[in-house]
C-alpha cells in the first residue's frame, strides 16, 4: 500500500503524458536487482535476509528527487539516499522499515572550469571519473580525495574523504567551495541559500543528515608534472617491527609534500618460516626521485631506500597506482563502476602516542589468529594540523599521528560471526594505545558497533557514537539538524538528531 501511495502521487504529480518507466523500479522490474546489486560494495549486505527497499528511485533531474521526497513523505516511507555504495554498513541501501532509495547514479555530469580551478560534481559521479575529467583537462591539476576509484563523491565528500594528497592539502571536504541540495521541503538551495551553518555540516557531517546533496563546488589542486611512488615490505625477521615502530613518529613529520603510510598484513607464503605479519611502506611524493631520495633517507635511514625503490609517474598514474591498477593501464579503467565486493566488517582509531614496541609485538599475536587481517595506518600531520577541528564537522586535526583502519574478510554467512569476535577483540585490545575520551573513529568508516539511533531516541543517545566520530563538533551538528530538518525527516542509524 505505500509503495501505491508513493507511486501514485509520483504520476499525478508528473502528469500522464510522462512516463516513471526509468525513473523508478518496483520489486517486480526486471532491472531492480541488478540496479540494487550494481553498488553493494560490502557483500555481507547481498544476504536475502538484510531487508530491501520497497522502491528504487533514479532521478534523471533534481525535479524527480523533489516528488520522490514529497511522496515519500505522504506515502510515509523512508527514503535512503546512494551515491556510490560504498557505506561500511550498507546505510545508504539497507533499513529496517519500509523505505526507498534515491540511487543518484544518473546525475553524475562534472564541469572543469580551468579559469576558476574549479569544478561543479554531481554526487553520482564517482572519484574515478572526476580524477579522469581533470587529466583530461590538465597534468597539473588534481583533488585530494580517496584512491579507491569507485567511490561516490555524495557519500564520500560529505563524510571528508582522505587520500594520497591530504598531508598538502587536506581533504575532500575541505576543498569543497560550494554545493547544491534539496531540503525536507524540497527546496533547491545553494551555498547562499543553505546558509553558512549548513554548509558547513555536509563537509563532514555526512550528507545523510541534511537532505540530498546533488552536486559539489571544488577547487582543484596543482600537482607537478612527476610525482614519485614507491612501496616496500618488511616482515618480522626483517626487523618490520622496529621499523613501524619508528614510523609512527616519522611518519606524521615528514614534509607535506610526503605521504608514506603503513599496510599491515600477515602473509602465509614464506612456508618454512610459517606465517608472519608484514608491513608494507608505501608512500607517494609530489615531486622527483631524486628530489625524494635525500628526504628518505635523512629522514628514516632505516628503511634503507634508495632510487631503485622508486617510480616516477604522472599524477594521474598515481591515481592508478593507489586504485591498485597497472600504471600502464588506459586511464578509461578509472571510469568502471563495477567492481568485485567482499564481505567484510571494518572499525577505525586515532593513534595520538606513539604505540611501544611492547604493545606493537601483542597487536601481531593477535594478527596472527586471522587468515585475513589489514590494518591500514595513515599519517596525518602536514596541513592537517594547521586546520582547526572546528574548521567543518571533521575533527581529527592537530595531536593526531596516524589513522588506523582494520578490517576482515567475513568468508562466508558460517564463518562471519567468528571473523566479527576477532575484529571486536583486536579492537578491545588496542583500547589503552588509542585517543581517549573520546576514542574517536572516522565516519567514512563507518561502524555501527559504536552505537545506534533507535526510534527518535535523540541527542544524548546519540553521544555515544556521535562525539567518537565528531568530537566537539557535534552539538553544532545537532543543532544544525533542529533548524533544517526538525521533524528529523532524514535518518538512518548514526544520523544526526536534531537538539
Ligand atoms: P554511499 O552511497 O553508500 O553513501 C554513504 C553515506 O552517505 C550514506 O549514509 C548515504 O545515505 C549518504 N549519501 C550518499 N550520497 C548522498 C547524497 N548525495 N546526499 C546525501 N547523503 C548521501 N574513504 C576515504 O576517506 N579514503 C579512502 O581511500 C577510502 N577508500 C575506500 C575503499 C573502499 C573499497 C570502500 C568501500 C570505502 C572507502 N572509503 C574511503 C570510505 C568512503 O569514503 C565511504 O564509504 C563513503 O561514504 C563512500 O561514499 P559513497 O557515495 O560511495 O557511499
Amino acid at each position: 500500500a505505500l509503495d501505491k501511495g508513493f507511486l501514485k502521487c509520483f504520476q499525478t504529480i508528473l502528469g500522464a503524458d510522462n512516463t516513471t518507466s526509468g525513473v523508478i523500479f518496483t520489486k517486480s522490474s526486471s532491472s531492480y536487482e541488478p540496479l540494487l546489486k550494481s553498488t553493494i560494495r560490502n557483500a555481507r549486505f547481498l544476504k536475502s535476509s538484510v531487508p530491501k527497499p520497497n522502491l528504487i528511485v533514479t532521478p534523471h533531474s533534481l525535479f524527480h528527487i523533489q516528488v520522490a521526497l514529497l511522496c515519500s513523505k505522504k506515502s510515509g516511507l523512508q527514503v535512503r539516499v546512494r551515491s556510490g555504495g560504498h557505506d561500511y554498513e550498507g546505510l545508504s541501501y539497507v533499513s529496517n522499515v519500509p523505505f526507498l532509495i534515491i540511487d543518484l547514479v544518473n546525475l553524475r555530469s562534472i564541469t572543469i572550469n580551468m579559469d576558476e580551478e574549479s569544478a561543479w560534481v554531481q554526487s553520482g559521479a564517482t572519484v574515478g571519473e572526476l580524477y579522469y575529467a581533470i587529466a583530461k583537462r590538465s597534468k597539473v591539476h588534481g583533488f585530494p580525495a580517496g584512491s579507491c576509484s569507485t567511490m561516490g563523491v555524495g557519500g564520500h565528500f560529505s563524510g571528508g574523504g582522505f587520500g594520497t594528497i591530504f598531508r598538502k592539502y587536506g581533504l575532500a571536504s575541505d576543498n569543497v567551495i560550494d554545493a547544491e541540495m534539496i531540503d525536507v521541503n524540497g527546496k533547491i538551495l545553494n551555498r547562499t541559500l543553505m546558509g553558512e551553518d549548513l554548509f558547513w555540516a555536509i563537509r563532514g557531517g555526512g550528507g545523510s543528515s541534511f537532505g540530498v546533496i546533488t552536486a559539489w563546488k571544488i577547487k582543484l589542486v596543482s600537482v607537478p608534472s612527476t610525482v614519485t611512488a614507491f612501496d616496500v615490505s618488511r616482515s618480522l625477521d626483517q626487523g618490520a617491527t622496529n621499523l613501524l615502530h619508528k614510523w609512527q613518529t616519522i611518519a606524521p613529520k615528514l614534509p607535506a609534500e610526503l605521504f608514506l603510510h603503513t599496510v599491515v598484513g600477515v602473509s602465509n607464503s614464506a612456508s618454512q618460516i610459517g606465517k608472519t605479519v608484514v608491513v608494507s611502506f608505501s608512500g607517494l611524493y609530489l615531486g622527483t626521485a631524486e628530489n625524494l631520495l635525500p628526504v628518505m633517507q635523512n629522514s628514516f635511514t632505516e628503511l634503507g631506500l634508495q632510487s631503485n625503490n622508486f617510480t616516477q609517474m604522472t599524477w594521474i598514474q598515481s591515481v592508478l597506482y593507489f586504485a591498485g591498477f597497472s600504471i600502464d593501464e588506459s586511464l578509461e579503467v578509472l571510469l568502471r563502476r563495477n567492481q568485485t565486493s567482499s564481505s567484510f566488517k571494518a572499525k577505525s582509531d586515532y593513534v595520538k602516542d606513539p604505540i611501544p614496541l611492547s604493545g606493537l609485538e601483542g597487536l601481531w599475536k593477535i594478527l596472527l589468529l586471522e587468515n585475513s587481517p589489514l590494518l591500514i595506518l595513515t599519517p596525518y600531520g602536514g596541513i592537517m594540523s594547521e586546520i582547526s577541528e572546528s574548521e567543518i564537522p571533521f575533527p581529527h586535526r592537530k595531536g593526531n599521528l596516524y589513522g588506523i583502519q582494520y578490517s576482515v574478510n567475513l568468508v562466508s554467512n558460517e564463518e562471519a560471526p567468528k571473523h566479527m569476535d576477532w575484529i571486536r577483540r583486536l579492537y578491545a585490545y588496542m583500547k589503552p594505545y588509542v585517543s581517549k575520551l573520546p576514542r574517536q573513529a572516522y565516519l567514512n568508516y563507518r561502524d555501527l558497533d559504536l552505537g545506534l539511533n533507535q526510534g527518535n531516541s535523540g541527542y544524548e543517545k546519540a553521544k555515544t557514537w556521535g562525539l567518537k566520530y565528531f568530537n566537539n563538533n557535534f552539538e553544532s551538528l545537532a543543532r544544525v539538524k533542529a533548524r533544517v530538518d526538525p521533524g528529523n525527516f532524514f535518518r538512518d542509524e548514526q544520523s544526526i538528531p536534531p537538539l
